[in-house]
């Protein structure tokens, strides 16, 4: 008895705490504003507490003790993920006149505002989470802290303990050489003025201290307030403001995460549409290495559905949003959030509901993992303005509408359908007022169909069995024959048609996370695994940690590679799955400032690039230039391990056009590029030193032990 208590504690202790709940495209997340869902305690509501909730800039009282004893109420939605509004420390002051109760204002990444509890009561609320199926995602904030001009000044604490505030910090910044930044825990380059270049990522983005990532004390303590969350079982994180943060600093953050467990990461990358000149599009065109909110594809269906615009447009557009993605189905979709005016406040039709109704099945049926926002099944709204802060009313809780119902069903749908989770886009027909657009992945497939128009008797053609079929959520009904689809749609429909057929070669639909460095788990979901097999990543085997026959956890194994991508194949029963592809970092990686000259490189025309002889480097990157002279770009490297780079010029949508030109560097924070391969690092020389020093003692004392034992 006491030896199976012992060996069942020890795997409880063994067990990670840490991992993505269930393979994230199966689930569905459901968003909530801490400080507006539920006051479980109302103990802690004061100070800067509006009890009346009349002034929207002040605490309203919400708490995790109030999300915790709405979880039952959570759950009965059918989602698996809830991503919390920022938890952190934040100011114990009004800024410009509002309280932080959106908890973007943060001052001690180690500790929880005590308006929303303590650690214990997060611990407790992933613990009664998870019971339930549930998992919590954290929303962190790591490109800024708080208003340097108003509220604490920039204040900012580690566990307590007063570190800085940004006049303090202006005190002791220096100018970077390298990127002409004056900096030390903050940077200190004024407001962002301009939302591009090095702006973007080394100014204050609307008057908040932007911390500097690449000061070695800022990289590991917004990386070990992170750890905290991990550690306390979160199962991934919503990273703020992305847009604003060195991509490379974002890749190794997520990679020290990832050393916990595979977590769900995304990005908020702001920009309501997807432009060319954007930064997002060279993160993407390249990069792709975290997936973020599909913000851009928001703004076109809240247009399409509240407003005007036809539904042929908005598949094209869809189209090439998707078209920039490695994992399309890893975009994070939603329709409506803290940001953005709701959709039942943005227009002003009659039948808005029906409409509203049309574009959340929409939401949830795109390629991308779905977030309901808080209030959305109870068509929640607020009467007395409609962006921010009106988008965030106090919750009104009721699941039992039309919109909780589809949530629902869809949500169910998406465990079931391979297609939903996994599957590719295809719109099949489309106008102004209809569209049908299909979803496949093996032998699942999705149709949905649907009509913004007076009633109609769609017909188009479809590579499905003869047969009727009933839609999910409504029951309707479409016939399909020799290739013919036709189905009577309603004003204002939409309809979900699905087949499962049984799944018999190993499919890989889904990596999380999908980049990874040896040694870390990831999760591979997909269909036809069967009961067990191998795993073949960059032709190596992993060792496998678990084996079911839609989700696989295995171990990335360590390879010799310069490549960025790497395959990913699973073998089971004798049928190989085809190939998909995993972002593949060496390990040990550090946030290195990359810088060349500008002399060495002369005239560019466009952006400069870079690209490495390492798999960090291995994708093109692009490089900002610094009023001080040089060409600079942060990227993981690991440590004291030495590269090559080439360049190239060119803009991010074209092609990019190499120069004449090879440089070397070594991996270390700080790396300026030369022309010559380096010489030794100085702790490759040591080590050499102490080497032979040790030997030479060795020798010595070999000898001496000789003499002696000869003179006895
Ligand atoms: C984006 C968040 O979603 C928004 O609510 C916040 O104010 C800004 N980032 C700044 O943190
Ligand atoms: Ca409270
Ligand atoms: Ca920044």
């Amino acid at each position: 008895m006491r030896r199976v208590v012992f060996v069942a504690l020890l795997v409880l202790i063994l067990t990670p705490l840490v991992s993505a709940w269930e393979v994230p495209e199966r689930g569905v997340i459901y968003q909530v504003m801490v400080d507006r869902f539920y006051d479980g305690n109302p103990s802690n509501n004061e100070p800067l507490y509006d009890l009346a909730h009349s002034n929207y800039r002040l605490y309203w009282g919400g708490d995790l003790e109030g999300l915790i004893e709405k979880l039952d109420y959570i759950k009965s939605l059918g989602v698996s993920m809830i991503w919390v509004s920022p938890l952190n420390d934040n100011i114990n002051a009004l800024a410009y006149g509002g309280a932080p109760y959106h908890g973007y204002w943060t001052r001690d990444y180690k500790r929880i505002e005590e308006h929303f509890g303590n650690w214990d009561d997060f611990r407790r609320l992933v613990k009664e989470a998870k019971k339930r199926g549930i998992c919590v995602i954290v929303d962190y904030v790591p490109n800024h802290s708080n208003p340097v001009n108003d509220g604490e000044y920039g204040a900012l604490y580690d566990n307590g303990t007063f570190v800085t505030d940004y006049f303090k910090d202006a005190g002791k910044a220096k100018m970077n050489p390298i990127t002409g930044i004056r900096e030390d825990i903050y940077h200190h380059n004024g407001n962002i003025f301009t939302w591009s270049g090095i702006p973007l990522k080394y100014a204050n983005l609307y008057g908040l201290a932007d911390f500097n990532q690449l000061n070695p004390w800022v990289d590991s303590y917004l990386t070990e307030g992170a750890m905290l969350f991990a550690d306390s079982g979160a199962c991934g994180f919503r990273v703020d403001a992305v847009k604003h943060m060195g991509l490379g600093w974002l890749e190794t953050f997520y990679l020290r995460l990832y050393s916990k467990g595979p977590l769900f990461i995304y990005g908020e990358y702001f920009t309501p549409s997807f432009q060319m000149g954007d930064d997002l599009y060279e993160f993407y065109r390249y990069s792709n290495v975290s997936p973020v909110l599909s913000i851009p594809i928001r703004e076109d269906i809240v247009r399409t559905f509240a407003f005007f615009g036809g539904l042929d447009k908005l598949s094209e557009e869809l189209e090439d949003y998707y078209s920039h993605f490695v994992y399309p189905t890893k975009a994070v979709n939603f329709l409506d959030s803290h940001d953005l005016v709701r959709f039942l406040n943005a227009g002003d039709r009659k039948d808005e509901i029906q409409r509203f109704h049309m574009a959340l099945a929409l939401t949830l049926t795109l390629p991308g993992i779905p977030v309901v926002y808080y209030g959305d099944e109870s068509y929640l709204v607020s009467k007395d303005g409609k962006g921010d802060p009106y988008n965030r009313p106090m919750m009104v809780f009721d699941n039992t509408t039309e919109a909780a119902r589809i949530i629902r069903t869809l949500a169910r749908l998406r465990k079931t359908n391979d297609a939903l989770a996994f599957g590719d886009f295809k719109t099949l027909t489309a106008s102004y007022e209809t569209w049908a657009f299909e979803r496949s992945f093996g032998n699942h497939s999705l149709l949905v169909v649907m009509n913004k128009g007076p009633a109609v008797n769609l017909t188009f053609s479809i590579d499905w069995p003869d047969g009727n079929y009933r839609d999910a959520l409504y029951g309707g009904e479409m016939a399909v024959s020799g290739g013919k689809a036709s189905v009577y749609l309603p004003r204002n429909s939409v309809y979900v048609f699905h087949i499962e057929e049984e799944q018999k070669t190993p499919l890989i639909g889904s990596i999380t996370p999908y980049t990874a460095q040896p040694g870390q788990e990831i999760i591979i979901g997909g269909a036809g695994f069967g009961e067990r097999g191998e795993v073949i990543i960059g032709g190596k085997e992993a060792k496998v940690l678990s084996w079911e026959d839609g989700k696989i956890v295995v171990e990335v194994p360590k390879l010799e590679r310069s490549a960025a991508w790497v395959n990913v194949t699973v073998v089971s029963g004798g049928r190989r799955s085809p190939p998909r592809p995993l972002r593949y970092y060496s390990g040990n990686d550090v946030p290195a400032l990359i810088a060349v000259n500008a002399s060495l490189v002369g005239d560019v025309s466009g952006t400069l690039w870079l690209s490495g002889s390492i798999p960090e480097l291995a994708e093109p990157r692009p490089l900002l230039k610094s009023s001080t002279g040089y060409y600079f770009t942060v990227a993981p490297l690991p440590e004291g391990l030495p590269f090559s780079v080439r360049f190239y010029e060119g803009k991010a949508w074209g092609a990019l056009r190499p120069l004449n030109m090879t440089l070397y560097g070594v991996g270390n924070r700080t790396v300026i590029l030369t022309a010559k391969p380096p010489e030794m690092q100085e702790g490759q020389k040591a080590g050499r030193k102490n080497v032979a020093l040790y030997t030479l003692t060795g020798v010595l004392v070999a000898a001496l032990v000789v003499m002696w034992k000869r003179k006895r």
